[in-house]
């Protein structure tokens, strides 16, 4: 059989990091590309108000276009990749698209997390789709393996450590004992950090990426705003220290789970053991650990962001779209969140899990029986006490860190618990509570 060449015209819409890194692949692979998917890709229009990025990249001028609009009545175009970021201009630029008619191609995990349904439905009456794989994980393809590899699982747990910007700076803040402030300073020396990092530190852009993959594990439609999240800007040096000893280390964790009948979706910093698979996951890297029926634990792992790994997971799409074989999963599957019920979202309230518990306490006698008879009172059972030295640098004479592990307790319990000791006088600051993950049970 001789070899047909199918073209198929491209816009991307943005070249920033992602969008000339997408560029780049699209031109200077041309012919890797021809020979694995047998698809002349080509990229026809680079849509931008500046062209200085894609000038710099060496990227042809003859494809720099202002209007979109004129890129939209192009015929040849059938897939637009939208790569500007953000939840205002981005949205018009994917609702033109889909009007027209256009594949869509996203890695827009904020404008996905707020209206993902809302797009998914304007696609489809549109008869074009929307592919999103560079949204959650940069380049690890974690998006197909929910909704192709993992079909046949019924899944329940997902754990991702979704954000490099936080990994790196947990992970220098742990191995070179520097505090929060410091490790951001110099992830954003280092380009891992943005000059306002909020978005990632709070722990939203870990959120907005939960939501997403969330929605797919478990085929139901979540909502972000109904997620509690914590980020990693409170997190002292004092606790990973501690932590480390006891044989934990601390991950910013996006996790879902089933619970009383619901799921329960959670951002925060969690302690996992040293032996747990996340642990090793370092620096900028990635990854998510998904617990289905049939397959027990499986774990995905990569490069989260960055223009490259980034553009793999775009290039990927677009190949799908062009194929035809994304229009196959989004119109027969039912677990995208435009066609899936509500989810019961439950609060983690009735979470059941380990705490590390940091106190700062007048060094006097009777303290931690004070402490101990209010968490008993709150059925909370403490597994280890460990009353620690004095750290120089704070140099409050007297007062000492108490550090309890307890056992397996309700959060609801807890929190009830934590509210009594802060108002103990023998108890000087507010006290530090981390949730120890243990690895979710499989049973296969
Ligand atoms: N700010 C994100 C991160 C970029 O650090 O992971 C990729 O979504």
């Amino acid at each position: 059989m001789g070899k047909q060449r199918t073209n198929v015209s491209i816009a991307i819409v943005g070249c920033g990091t992602v969008g000339g890194a997408v560029a780049l692949r699209l031109t200077q692979d041309q012919s890797l590309l021809q020979e694995r998917t047998g698809l002349d890709l080509q990229l026809k229009y680079i849509v931008d108000m500046d062209f200085r990025r894609a000038e710099a990249l060496g990227l042809p001028p003859s494809l720099f276009e202002k209007n979109l609009d004129r890129v939209l009545a192009d015929p040849e175009v059938s897939i637009v990749v939208e790569l500007v970021g953000g939840t205002t201009v981005a949205k018009d630029i994917i609702l033109k698209a889909l009007h027209a008619g256009k594949h869509v191609v996203t890695a827009n995990k904020a404008l996905l997390a707020h209206t993902g349904p809302e797009l998914l439905k304007i696609a489809r009456k549109n008869r074009a789709t929307l592919s999103f794989e560079a949204s959650c994980g940069g380049g690890i393809p974690i998006i197909r393996a929910l909704y192709d590899g993992l079909i046949a699982n019924r899944i329940d747990a997902l754990y991702g450590i979704v954000n490099g910007t936080c990994n790196y700076i947990l992970t220098q803040m742990t191995q070179e004992g520097i505090s929060y402030k410091e490790a951001l300073k110099e992830a954003q020396q280092a380009g891992l950090a943005e000059a306002d990092p909020t978005l990632d530190v709070s722990g939203m852009d870990t959120a907005h990426k939960l939501t997403i993959l969330a929605s797919l594990a478990f085929g139901q439609r979540f909502t972000l705003e109904a997620i509690p999240v914590e980020g990693i800007d409170t997190l002292q040096n004092l606790d990973i220290q501690y932590g480390n000893e006891l044989g934990y280390i601390v991950k910013l964790l996006a996790v879902a789970s089933r619970l009383n009948g619901g799921v329960c979706l959670r951002v925060r910093p969690a302690f996992i053991s040293r032996q747990h698979p996340l642990a090793w996951v370092s620096g900028p890297f990635n990854a998510i650990s998904v617990y289905g029926h049939a397959t027990g634990h499986t774990m995905y792992y990569g490069r989260g962001a960055g223009g490259s790994p980034t553009s793999s997971a775009v290039v990927a799409d677009i190949v799908s779209a062009a194929l035809g074989i994304h229009r196959a999963f989004f119109q027969t599957l039912r677990i995208w969140p435009d066609r899936t019920p509500k989810a019961k979202q439950v609060s983690p309230d009735e979470l059941v899990s380990r705490f590390y518990l940091r106190f700062m306490v007048t060094d006097t006698v009777g303290v931690l029986a004070k402490i101990a008879s209010v968490l008993g009172k709150n059925n909370i059972s403490i597994a280890s006490v460990l009353q620690k030295e004095i750290p120089e640098d704070l140099a409050k004479p007297s007062i000492a860190p108490v550090v309890i592990i307890t056992h397996k307790s309700r959060e609801k319990n807890l929190r009830k618990a934590l509210e009594k000791i802060r108002t103990l006088d023998v108890v000087r600051e507010d006290p530090v509570c981390i949730h120890i993950l243990d690895e979710h049970e499989e049973n296969l």
